[in-house]
């Protein structure tokens, strides 16, 4: 069995710190990128922590997140209120001010009308949480419940016109609560009303930095390993591509990579990822190539679910194989980001696993014991692509696009094959090319090729052909949840498809996915 080690917790990475308690709110993980932009450090954490353990992990302050809920509702989730009486600083958002007043002898009642959107709020007391914000401002309201009486010792900070109690705090006391959502870029001051909270009221000094990060982290996992060995995975992913230049930098030679070549990856990637870790890092990369076995397991499967798991399980297989090959390996590291440890429920202190369970090489065979390495498990996606800048990383990596785990397998629709695959290679190769001549690539999330098993009549010269479709995709996005179709410029959308008409043998039609998600999804398979 494997099993992980919470670093921040272990070693101490940090010394200030803030608590984010998750009720349940989709803004969870963007209160806490909104903290982490002012430099200071911050963890989400289940919304039940007992005041014991809160008082154990020392915050410099506890901010309680919005969420679904009503306080009346049966199974409304509720903080311990001890957590008032340690004199911690708190600031409730939304359903985080409704838990204050539920608690501290006030009322939440149904507004007359639900407020959803912008609303001019005007401040009527002094206070250092609205220093330099305007006495007039816009603010992002989302709820169907507010404040129907203070509660005790509160006074009112400001208001909207359907809002009385839009802002409030404890008289003595530095809890403060808001019924706006300051963390979203629709309340135009929220980024200057957080930044007060933080540094003024909770003393935060902001200095928390990514190489402060890193040089910690490279030290406590130089004092984990010792002179053992570490296996790591990887996929030419940010991620993967992240952890090992920063295991590498400590490891030196006690770091072996293994690259499973299965065949499904873009045209040129696995040479781009060889060349960059074995020349610019000088890794002991081990290359598995096993594009024949993938292909062989996947003769005649067409439906998408067997396909994945098809190309999961031979990718498990090639993997052990590699790293039973290498010997006196201890530790296997992995690229998992602090939104996959909070969606899986992976932290004893984090919120309960509410949406999936993440196995990034899951799987892995009883008798091969390993402990798990996770450097990223405290990062956001946009923290580790600022890390592996810091490390030296290629542009080209650290800024790819996200690729799925099966890879082109998924993009090949139907059954698999060594033919399609090379048609579909080179179309998606074209469709990149002409998406980095138009200076697009940064301003889309992800764009790629489709292989469609489907023929159509065309013309070309004076000859009839029956050839396949092939679609482009790209879509925008902030977290891949949803997303919206690029609206790619015509022209550019014409170029590639001239080009792939022209340059690759065997499609003679292609169509663009103007699809959002949901309800349609990102991959087609
Ligand atoms: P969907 O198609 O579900 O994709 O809208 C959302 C995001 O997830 C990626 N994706 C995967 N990533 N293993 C991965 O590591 C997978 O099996 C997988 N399937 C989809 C997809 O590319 C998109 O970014």
């Amino acid at each position: 069995m494997t099993h992980s080690t919470n670093y921040s917790e272990k070693f101490h990475l940090t010394a200030e710190k803030i608590l984010i308690f998750d009720f349940g709110s989709q803004y969870a993980q963007l209160i806490a990128r909104r903290v982490r932009e002012q430099n200071v450090y911050c963890e989400i954490v289940r919304h039940d922590l007992s005041a014991r353990r809160v008082q154990e992990m020392a915050p410099k302050g506890i901010i309680l997140s919005g969420g679904p809920f009503s306080v009346y509702d049966e199974n409304a989730p509720h903080c311990d209120p001890g957590i008032f009486e340690l004199g911690i600083p708190i600031l409730g958002i939304c359903y985080g001010i409704h838990q204050m007043t539920h608690h501290l002898g006030g009322d939440v009642m149904k507004a007359e009308t639900r407020e959803y959107g912008h609303a001019e709020m005007e401040i009527i007391g002094e206070d250092v949480i609205f220093e330099r914000v305007n006495r007039e401002t816009r603010v992002w309201m989302s709820h169907g419940d507010q404040i129907g009486k203070l509660p005790t010792d509160f006074i009112v900070l400001a208001r909207t016109e359907t809002c009385p109690a839009a802002a409030i705090r404890h008289k003595e006391r530095p809890i403060f609560g808001v019924q706006f959502h300051p963390e979203v870029t629709h309340s135009l001051q929220g980024t200057e009303i957080l930044k007060n909270f933080l540094l003024k009221i909770c003393r935060c000094t902001g200095a928390w930095k990514l190489e402060d990060f890193a040089r910690v982290m490279q030290e406590n996992i130089r004092q984990k390993v010792g002179n053992d060995r570490v296996i790591c995975g990887l996929s030419g992913g940010v991620d993967s591509s992240v952890v090992a230049a920063l295991l590498s930098g400590v490891l030196g030679q006690n770091l072996s990579c293994i690259l499973v070549d299965n065949g499904f990856l873009r045209k040129n990637e696995a040479q781009s990822v060889i060349r960059e870790f074995t020349e610019h890092f000088k890794m002991d990369l081990h290359v598995i190539h096993a594009k024949d076995r993938f292909l062989k397991n996947l003769e005649g499967v067409t439906e998408p679910q067997q396909k994945r798991k098809i190309v999961g399980h031979t990718f498990i297989e090639c993997f052990s194989e590699a790293a039973k090959s290498i010997k006196g390996a201890k530790f296997l590291a992995q690229g998992t980001l602090y939104p996959d440890v909070i969606e899986s429920g992976g932290s004893p202190d984090g919120p309960a696993a509410t949406i999936k369970l993440h196995h990034n090489v899951g799987g892995l065979p009883e008798d091969m014991s390993f402990e798990l390495i996770e450097p990223l498990r405290d990062l956001f996606k946009d923290e580790v692509r600022r890390l592996g800048k810091q490390l030296g990383l290629s542009d080209e990596i650290v800024w790819r696009h996200p690729f799925p785990g099966p890879g082109l397998s998924v993009r090949c629709l139907g059954e698999v094959t060594e033919e399609k695959l090379t048609v579909l290679k080179e179309a998606d190769a074209i469709v990149l090319e002409e998406l980095r001549a138009a200076d697009l690539y940064s301003k889309t999330s992800q764009t790629f090729a489709v292989l469609l098993p489907v023929q159509s009549v065309g013309v070309m010269g004076d000859a009839r052909t029956y050839e396949n479709a092939l679609v482009i995709r790209s879509v925008n996005t902030e977290d891949f949840m949803t997303a919206d179709w690029s609206r790619l410029p015509y022209d550019v959308l014409a170029r590639m498809s001239t080009r792939i008409i022209n340059e690759v043998k065997g499609i003679n039609r292609v169509v663009y996915d103007i699809s959002s998600k949901p309800p349609a999804t990102i991959e087609w398979e």
